[in-house]
């Protein structure tokens, strides 16, 4: 389990490897200059303009200047989309989103653009139609002329130029206002050349291991040059190949692959061009190694370098060590030895039949630091690694907040917003979501510097922040009339008013760390720490000791993430490991089952200080009602962990293979549990939050799939849920990525981000709720997890239009009130753990 949250966060954002392996090109979300001021006028051109006040200077989103948008001279030229707005951004950028909005000219205008496509270039000459995944071009604009409309570009876009092109069917003048959103594109990375991916015929199913977004020239003879595409989309393949993130693709979608049969040599040779001459560091080939199908991570690779016109003689040759044991998919990386260069050829051998790629990136050494005569070298580092680390968290923080917001904002307020009065637009709030600096108080010193070295480590750290200062997300709130009310007087008026919205009591928001914890680095995870507790915790020496490594028995994979497992072991000699005080949840001479949670041995450092870390907070829990950690094996790799586990599993599964004491139980002879059971269950969740919440630690994913289930109905708090397929359907995609236990999430943990205690208290009336309907349907399982995000809207707006999760049939009065309490809509109005456990202690009937 992790524990750690904020560390998470911090070493996430300090230590590039780590964000390697997260897809978070949902990140790289920043408004790139339009509305901002960034982009200066003369980086504006277009095809032609109406007027001089609609010259392409005035297509910025959310401007009114000029004529109120860029318009172009529709009459001279009668085809469609021959005419575009042109922005040149300086520098190559990774651009994941675009924002379009019509002529508004404070109510006098009423152009838009209903459909448009886009174009870019890299280097002004060749220019490439953007498609989506499934190849169209034509992109949705704008119903009305006020209204911003947000498009997720997949696959995004690498490009220095960008051109908007307007569709009209000649009824009525288009006029457009755009954004870009992404960030610079550090990796340097301009084509890449490759041959052709191939088809793979596995047991009559055809894989297609094509590029499919490869945006160059493809030849057959030739292959694939000058282009960029699914090796560079930030999307990583899954462990299993014919399966895709990707909804609605071919088999293989993810992946260029390749067969030995058409390769002599036995090699594959991609080779990659840069803006410049970079001092490489590394480069990490993201590869599947589906071996008993015949694919197999590359046995060698080697790398040709060239900073002029000719190849220097000596390559770097690098043979990872082969995995015939583990068929997940992986980062492989490959040092390059500080070598200098502009473009790199490599060759990489198959090591079985097949060899599949989804992503390579590589890393850079960043140029001399420049510093005037007298400035103190190591300032400055420090500086810039602040700057980036408190722009990361910003960032995060907003495209959290923005990325629920757009969401709200297409699904639900769209319509209202329509039929509000344009006046509302006019309206100048200023509220804007203000970070505190307390949410960046987390740096440990000790951590110096890892991060500043290194340009750009991943696909996914592509994201630095452009300034702490892009606004989206507040400008999209700022629309919304009821994000402009503070907390506390949402919703009693419908006049808006200028205040400040936002965290402002002072709780540090957690929001960042979603994204930390989402791919359960090392497993499964998620109690987040606040710095203090941590301090606190982990100042003395361990409190675990070494337990044999070869008394563990393998019994079942309970979960994986990307840099470990977690599995299920027999431990024998556990009892006698123990401490005397410490009773196992076993009869005498039956196996202890423990869980094991195991660092893969290739991870790379920073996960390994990462799960000493964890081990630390874990030792310090000690708690009946909070999973154990017993022993650890840290002397030799693989590093593990070993916590109890329980005979009969987590809570989800018990009390579905239960029915309440009654007439359909004896009728079906199934299992039965009593609601005296049910209601000792509940106290003993509330009894371990309570120490939990006592420490200042906040879970974040309280549901019953996190808790055990021992002998006599006793309960365990643990943290399986993340990693384990059974319940995916619990969490939510956003955007395909990011995912989140919606459904037991307060409204503030999904609109602000805010974990705490009170967010736990809220998880823990839908927890109670789950126990008392023996998990017989998942909370709101009438909704979809969009109407379940609507929801959370109306407990935020609080009209009384929000859905609360009915009374469950055998759930008496009392305990409804209670779980009705959890939910109440402002948060210093829910209970403390303490005083829901003393609730249940008092209402057992
Ligand atoms: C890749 O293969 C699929 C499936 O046959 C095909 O639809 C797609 O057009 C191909 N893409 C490219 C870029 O060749
Ligand atoms: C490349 O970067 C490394 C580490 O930053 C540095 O030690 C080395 O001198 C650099 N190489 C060149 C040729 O600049
Ligand atoms: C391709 O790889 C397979 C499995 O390693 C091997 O049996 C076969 O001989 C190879 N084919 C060629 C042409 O090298």
């Amino acid at each position: 389990m992790t524990f750690s949250v904020l560390i998470f966060t911090y070493l996430y954002l300090r230590s590039p490897s780590l964000s390697n392996l997260m897809q978070i090109s949902c990140v790289c979300r920043y408004p790139l200059g339009m509305s901002g001021g960034q982009i200066e006028d003369k980086d504006i051109s277009a095809s032609s303009q109406w007027s001089e006040s609609t010259a392409a200077r005035y297509g910025r989103l959310d401007f009114e200047d000029g004529d109120g948008a860029w318009c172009p001279d529709m009459s001279v030229e009668p085809e469609s989309t021959k005419e575009f707005l042109q922005i040149d951004l300086r520098s190559l950028h990774f651009i994941t989103l675009v924002g379009t909005q019509g002529r508004h000219a404070g109510g006098f205008g009423k152009e838009f653009a209903q459909m448009y496509q886009i174009k870019y270039s890299r280097n002004g000459r060749r220019w490439v139609s953007w498609r989506n995944r499934h190849g169209r071009q034509v992109i949705e604009g704008n119903k009305n002329a006020y209204d911003t409309v947000l498009k997720d570009l997949e696959p995004p876009i690498i490009a220095r130029f960008v051109r908007f092109m307007p569709i009209t069917d000649h009824s009525m003048n288009v006029c457009m206002r755009v954004e870009l959103y992404g960030c610079e594109w550090l990796d340097g990375l301009v084509s890449y050349s490759a041959p052709i991916g191939q088809l793979m015929v596995h047991r009559g199913q055809h894989i297609y291991l094509n590029d499919s977004v490869y945006d160059g020239e493809v030849g057959y003879s030739s292959g694939m040059t000058e282009g960029l595409g699914q090796l560079t989309d930030g999307v990583c393949g899954l462990d299993d190949f014919t399966h895709s993130h990707v909804y609605n693709v071919w088999p293989g979608y993810d992946y260029v692959g390749w067969t030995n049969e058409s390769f002599p040599g036995n090699y594959v040779e991609i080779l990659f061009e840069f803006d410049r001459i970079r001092n490489f560091t590394t480069m990490k080939v993201h590869c599947n190694n589906m071996f008993p199908k015949k694919v197999k991570t590359f046995r060698q690779a080697t790398c040709f370098f060239r900073s002029s016109s000719d190849w220097e003689p000596t390559p770097v040759t690098f043979s990872p060590v082969m995995d015939d044991v583990n068929p997940s998919a992986r980062f492989v990386t490959v040092a390059l030895n500080n070598r200098m260069a502009s473009s790199i050829k490599c060759q990489y051998f198959f090591a079985d039949a097949w060899m599949m790629f989804s992503e390579i990136t590589f890393q850079s050494a960043k140029y001399l630091l420049r510093f005037s005569p007298g400035d103190d070298p190591t300032h400055k580092v420090d500086d810039s690694n602040t700057r980036i680390l408190i722009g990361c968290l910003v960032a995060i923080i907003f495209i959290l907040v923005a990325i629920i917001v757009i969401i709200l904002w297409r699904q639900v307020w769209q319509k209202m917003l329509e039929k509000a009065s344009r006046r509302m637009l006019d309206d100048e709030l200023t509220a804007s979501l203000s970070i505190q600096s307390e949410t960046f108080t987390y740096n440990n010193n000790n951590q110096s510097s890892a991060g500043s070295e290194q340009e750009s480590n991943s696909t996914y750290e592509r994201i630095f922040p452009l300034g702490p200062d892009y606004q989206e997300p507040s400008r999209l709130i700022r629309k919304l009339p009821e994000f402009s009310l503070s907390m506390e007087e949402a919703g009693t008026s419908g006049v808006s008013k200028p205040v400040q919205a936002g965290p402002q009591e002072g709780v540090p928001h957690y929001a960042e760390a979603d994204i930390v914890n989402l791919q359960g680095v090392t497993g499964s995870n998620t109690y987040s720490v606040p710095a203090i507790t941590m301090d606190l915790l982990s100042g003395k020496d361990l409190a675990v000791e070494e337990f044999p490594r070869k008394q563990l028995t393998f019994k079942e994979k309970l979960g994986e993430g990307q840099f470990g497992e977690v599995h299920l072991c027999e431990a024998e000699g556990m009892q006698e490991f123990m401490d005397k005080d410490f009773s196992f949840d076993v009869s005498n001479n039956q196996p202890v089952l423990v869980a094991v949670k195991m660092l893969r041995e290739d991870a790379n450092k920073n996960a390994r200080t990462d799960f000493l870390k964890e081990i630390k907070i874990m030792s310090r829990l000690k708690d009946p009602n909070i999973v154990r950690l017993l022993g650890v094996c840290v002397c030799s790799d693989p590093l593990c962990m070993i916590t109890e586990y329980m005979e009969n599993g987590d809570l989800n599964q018990f009390l579905s293979r239960h029915e309440p004491e009654g007439q359909i139980a004896l009728a079906c002879n199934a299992p039965t549990v009593s609601y005296s059971n049910l209601h000792h269950m509940a106290t003993q969740i509330a009894s371990g939050m309570k120490y939990l919440s006592s420490l200042n630690f906040v879970h974040r994913d309280l549901a019953t799939r996190n808790c055990l289930v021992g002998k006599d109905y006793t309960i365990k708090i643990a943290d399986f849920g993340m990693s384990r397929n059974l319940y995916s359907g619990d969490y939510y995609r956003i955007q395909g990525r990011a995912v989140l236990p919606i459904r037991w999430m307060a409204w503030e943990s999904i609109l602000l981000g805010k974990f705490t205690t009170a967010s736990d208290v809220w998880a823990f009336g839908v927890t109670l709720w789950e126990t008392f309907t023996l998990c017989k349907e998942q909370p709101y399982s009438q909704l979809s997890d969009e109407q379940v995000i609507e929801n959370t809207g109306e407990f935020f707006r609080d009209q009384q239009r929000q859905i609360y999760l009915p009374q469950p049939a055998c759930c008496p009065d009392p305990i409804y009130k209670l779980m009705l309490s959890c939910w109440q809509r402002n948060t210093n109005e829910r209970p403390s753990f303490q005083e829901i456990h003393q609730t249940l202690l008092g209402c057992l009937v």
